[in-house]
C-alpha cells in the first residue's frame, strides 16, 4: 500500500468537507501531536517511575495514576495552544476549560478522556486517549458557556481515539467514515493502515465485566445472557473478552463484531461510562462504522447531557447484538 500520512488525508479530505476549515485540519494536527507525546511516556514509563498512583482522586471519585495526569497536562497544554478551541472539557478536570486570552481562540469545543484504562498501566496492557469535537454553536462569540458545551453527540464534527497498544494506532472520523493510521515509530507519522473500518452486522464476540453479575436487574441479566447462549449465523457460540478498557474492548468490536457492554447497576445506576468523553464519540465512531450505539432505550447520539460528567449505560458495537439488548430492555423482566 502508498503509504498514505494522516496529515495528507486530511487534507485529501478537507477538500472534500466544506465544513472542514483549515482550523478543523490544525486542531487534529495539534492533537495528533498531543498523542505521539503521550504515546512517548506511556512507552518509557516504567523506566521514569511514572507508574502507579498519585495519591489524588478524581472528579469521578477514581484514583488519579501519575499517567493519567501527565496526558492531561499535555493535552491541555498543547490544545490550548492550537488557536482552534474555545473550551476543553477532560475527564480530569472538574469544570470546563476556557482557552486564557493570552491564546488565539477558535470555534471549536474538544472534549476528551486524556487515558482511558489507566488502571491497566501498571500491568502494560492497552489504554488510549479518546477525543470529541463540537463546533460552537454558530454567532456565538466571548465567553463560552456550559450550555454551549451540552451538545447531544449527533452535534460531534469529528471524534476518535489514540490506542497506545502493541503498535499506537489513531481511529478518527470527521463525519466520512471511520479510519485507522498506525504509528510508524522509525519516521514518526501515522499511515494510514485501516481505510473505511466497517463493523461487521453480527459479531460473535461479547464484551463485559461479569463481576457485577450480582448487582445487575433481572432484565440486564436477561440481556447478557443471551449472548452466553446465543449463537453466531454459523452455528458458533459466542466467545467473552474483557480488557476493562474501553478504548481496546471498543477497537476490537470496531474490527471483530460483537458488543461492548456497560449497563446501569444498583452500585452505579446510570452506568459507569461517561456520556461525553467516552460513549459520544465511540458512539459517532459506531455508527460511522455501520454499528450502533445505545443507552439500552435509544440512540446515544442522541442523549443531551446535563453536566458535562453525565454518565450512561453503554451497548455499542454490531447493529445485530445492540438491537438484540434493546429488544431485551423494551421488555423488562418484571
Ligand atoms: P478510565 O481509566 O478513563 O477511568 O476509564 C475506565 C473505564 C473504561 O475504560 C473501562 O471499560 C471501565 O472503566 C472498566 O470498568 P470496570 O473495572 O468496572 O469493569
Ligand atoms: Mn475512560
Ligand atoms: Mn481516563
Amino acid at each position: 500500500m502508498a503509504d498514505i500520512t494522516v496529515t495528507e488525508h486530511l487534507l485529501l479530505h478537507q477538500k472534500r468537507t466544506p465544513q472542514a476549515t483549515g482550523q478543523f485540519t490544525g486542531l487534529l494536527y495539534d492533537l495528533i501531536l498531543s498523542g505521539k507525546s503521550i504515546a512517548r511516556r506511556i512507552n518509557q514509563a516504567g523506566l521514569l517511575d511514572i507508574l502507579g498512583g498519585t495519591g489524588e482522586v478524581n472528579v469521578q471519585g477514581e484514583n488519579v495514576q501519575k499517567l493519567d495526569s501527565i496526558a492531561n497536562r499535555i493535552m491541555l497544554y498543547r490544545m490550548e495552544r492550537c488557536g482552534a478551541l474555545c473550551a476543553m472539557s477532560s475527564e480530569e478536570e472538574a469544570d470546563l476549560v476556557r482557552v486564557r486570552p493570552e491564546f488565539p481562540r477558535g470555534d471549536y469545543i474538544l472534549i476528551f478522556d486524556p487515558l482511558d484504562g489507566s488502571s491497566n498501566i501498571d500491568v502494560n496492557i492497552n489504554v488510549g486517549t479518546i477525543f470529541s469535537i463540537f463546533r460552537r454553536p454558530e454567532g456565538n462569540t466571548g465567553e463560552v458557556s456550559l450550555n454551549e458545551v451540552l451538545q447531544p453527540g449527533v452535534k460531534q464534527v469529528g471524534a476518535g481515539y489514540i490506542l497506545y497498544g502493541p503498535a499506537t494506532m489513531l481511529v478518527l472520523s470527521t463525519g466520512q467514515g471511520v479510519h485507522g493510521f498506525t504509528l510508524d515509530p522509525g519516521v514518526g507519522e501515522f499511515l494510514l493502515s485501516h481505510p473505511n473500518m466497517r463493523i461487521p452486522q453480527q459479531g460473535h464476540i461479547y464484551s463485559v465485566n461479569g463481576g457485577n453479575w450480582k448487582n445487575w436487574d433481572e432484565t440486564t441479566r436477561k440481556a447478557v445472557s443471551w449472548f452466553r447462549t446465543c449463537e453466531t449465523p454459523d452455528g458458533k457460540a459466542y466467545s467473552a473478552r474483557y480488557v476493562g478498557a474501553l478504548v481496546a474492548d471498543f477497537h476490537r468490536t470496531l474490527i471483530y463484531g460483537g458488543i461492548y457492554m456497560y449497563p446501569p447497576d444498583i452500585v452505579k445506576p446510570h452506568g459507569k461510562l461517561r456520556l461525553m468523553c467516552e460513549a459520544n464519540p465511540l458512539a459517532f465512531l459506531a455508527e460511522q462504522a455501520g454499528g450502533k450505539a445505545s443507552d439500552g432505550h435509544g440512540r446515544i447520539l442522541e442523549r443531551v447531557p446535563d453536566a458535562l460528567h453525565t454518565r450512561t449505560p453503554l451497548f455499542i458495537g454490531s447493529t445485530k447484538d445492540v438491537e438484540a439488548v434493546e429488544n431485551i430492555y423494551a421488555h423488562p423482566v418484571v
